[in-house]
């Protein structure tokens, strides 16, 4: 299953990079399902395309190089042209919840400087609503008690992330709400509490994904 999985991932990965021109200035995300669309560029690359990237995170930026991309520092970048990521969940309204592997604040940022943003996924991810899959936020480490009690009395139920610090040295926690009713409203609170410096809800970023399952690669648009 974990295998057929993977070939999913990739079926989704190689389907949205074909949306890759020449000249492009392309976001790269994070992940097991974004590594694979980082080596289907380097393919590409390798056969002549240029293009030149930014990514969403240090492991993110290793494998890119040594696929033979050009990475560029994102902190001199105003706007990116089109950005491919994976998500942990993705709903029929192009909502996503990210962050499993932490780089949720990168990978907003590198998001919202898109013109364009396809998540890619396996089936696996896809959901009707999203809200069942654990909501991480980014939280400055010199606010974590008291972060900690506002998600706790906003119901959130947070747990600090084990040994774990983001690539800016920050602590990560997942919240697991009992419902997510008005994604919007909890993502307008979380994001006007002091200390937490992002969130993994993206409500505004995603124009499109590739879902595959069972090596059926479908496209949702938004
Ligand atoms: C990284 O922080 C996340 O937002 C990833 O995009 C997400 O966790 C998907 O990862 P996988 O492709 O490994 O499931």
């Amino acid at each position: 299953a974990a295998a057929m999985i993977d070939d999913d991932k990739k079926a989704a990965a190689v389907a949205a990079v074909q949306e890759v021109r020449a000249g492009m200035l392309v976001g790269l995300g994070t992940g097991s399902t974004a590594a694979f669309a980082i080596r289907a560029l380097g393919e590409r690359v390798a056969d002549g395309l240029a293009i030149r990237a930014v990514v969403t995170s240090d492991a993110s930026g290793k494998l890119a190089r040594e696929v033979g991309i050009d990475v560029l520092d994102f902190a001199d970048i105003a706007a990116v042209d089109l950005t491919i990521d994976g998500a942990d969940e993705i709903d029929s309204r192009c909502f996503a919840i990210k962050g499993a592997g932490g780089a949720m604040l990168r990978e907003k940022i590198v998001a919202a400087s898109s013109a364009r943003m396809i998540v890619i996924a396996d089936g696996s991810k896809q959901v009707e609503r999203i809200g069942a899959v654990k909501l991480p936020v980014e939280v400055l480490p010199f606010a974590l008690a008291y972060v900690m009690r506002v998600l706790t009395d906003m119901g959130a139920a947070p747990v600090i992330r084990d040994n774990y610090r983001t690539d800016q040295g920050n602590l990560v926690v997942d919240c697991h709400f009992a419902t997510l009713e008005d994604p919007r409203a909890t993502a307008a609170t979380l994001s006007a509490i002091p200390g937490i410096l992002g969130h993994g809800l993206f409500l505004d970023e995603v124009d499109a994904a590739y879902i595959a399952t069972n090596g059926v690669v479908t496209r949702l648009e938004r």
